[in-house]
């Protein structure tokens, strides 16, 4: 037991690659690790990232990420579901039916033959698994901790439970808050959104672009603080044909802006912990993994589940670690609401605004 503490405090720590030594070979002999209990998951991690995600932050990795939230979130106080375990996969033809989840499809499709492959692995390890290979891909993620043995699902998340970018701050906060999140812990989950891209909200992109969505932030490749900076800059633009139902106008060209983070940004009950974020990686990092390993737990009991952190890698490097204005934008165009906080000095990025590239199709 103590050896099994040491091992998860050295795996928050993101240190079990660097410090520890694997003892144990695995059968095969293709890996090592320290709890022979996890060896089976060395293979899968590599066929997603080489595979799955093609060792790069783009679509696939994304519509994962939105996945392990999808799973998760599907647990109530009062009306029951299972949380993190799966029933998404399972279910998909009854949970794709609420509004919330439009658009995870291909997500599904793009996982399911690796449920298939893996049988040892559960559908809720599988989704929960994948979401942590999928930000080992994007340059500056956090290494996040992963536990095994998720119970397969037994009937499909009750309808109804699934923020949507179409909701309020009150209604978001109240259904994250019914499953334990603090509002300065949902703000910490909205960095998934600083790799992400929407296909379903503007749906004339495709019309325009032949690509199946835009990204929400200039750096949609990379796990940083860009996308709470450039959500709180004023915005005049649509990467569509305009408005679309929960979506306002973005800063940036190219990319779209959900209204929900529009209006947590600027909610007193969130601003300051929005704000906060922006040129904070390390801040960003370390809030967005406590979260993720939260979500990823819900329905689901540690005593009943092994660590096994150890088998996911160390994510890539970012390319640069300071925030800055996009082309064109400056300090006169944040919309902060948090007055207990000084705004950041950041510099403006040289050049004429572009419009960032949609993201390709999966
Ligand atoms: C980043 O966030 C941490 C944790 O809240 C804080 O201690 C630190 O001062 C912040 N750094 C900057 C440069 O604001
Ligand atoms: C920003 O720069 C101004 C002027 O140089 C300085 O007074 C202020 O403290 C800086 N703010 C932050 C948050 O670093």
């Amino acid at each position: 037991m103590l050896l099994l503490n040491l091992l998860s405090f050295f795996s928050i720590l993101g240190l079990t690659q660097a410090v520890l030594i694997r003892p144990f070979t695995c059968p095969g002999d293709a890996f090592r690790a320290l709890n022979l209990r996890c060896c089976h998951f060395y293979e899968v991690v590599e066929d997603l990232k080489m595979n799955l995600f093609k060792n790069r932050c783009g679509g696939e990795a994304h519509a994962v990420l939105r996945l392990t939230f999808h799973d998760a979130i599907g647990i109530s106080s009062k009306l029951g579901g299972g949380g993190a375990d799966g029933s998404i996969l399972v279910y998909r033809e009854i949970e794709l039916q609420d509004r919330s989840n439009a658009g995870l499809k291909k997500a599904l499709d793009i996982l399911e033959p690796y449920v298939e492959k893996y049988p040892k692995v559960s559908p809720g390890d599988m989704i929960q698994l994948a979401g942590a290979v999928s930000l080992t891909v994007c340059p500056g993620a956090p290494r996040i901790s992963f536990f095994a043995g998720r119970p397969y699902p037994r009937a499909p998340a009750p309808p109804g439970l699934i923020p949507g970018h179409f909701h309020d701050v009150s209604t978001i906060l109240a259904r994250l808050g019914d499953v334990g999140f603090l509002p300065h812990e949902v703000v910490a989950l909205l960095a998934s959104h600083s790799i992400a891209g929407a296909h379903n909200v503007d749906t004339t992109i495709r019309q325009l672009t032949s690509s199946l969505s835009a990204p929400l932030d200039s750096t949609h490749d990379q796990f940083d603080t860009q996308f709470y900076l450039e959500t709180l800059l004023a915005g005049s633009t649509y990467p569509g044909t305009g408005a679309h139902f929960g979506e306002v106008p973005a800063a940036i060209p190219g990319t779209v802006r959900l209204a929900s983070d529009h209006k947590i940004a600027r909610d007193p009950r969130t601003s300051c912990a929005w704000q906060s974020m922006i040129n904070n990686q390390s801040k960003m990092k370390i809030d967005f993994a406590a979260a993720m390993v939260k979500m990823s737990l819900l329905g689901q009991s540690l005593l009943t589940l092994i660590d096994c952190s150890e088998v996911i890698p160390d994510p890539l490097a970012l390319r640069s670690r300071t925030a800055n204005y996009p082309p064109e934008q400056r300090k006169s165009n944040v919309e902060t609401t948090c007055k207990i906080l000084p705004f950041p000095n950041l510099s403006t990025q040289p050049g004429p605004a572009t419009a960032v590239s949609p993201i390709p199709q999966i």
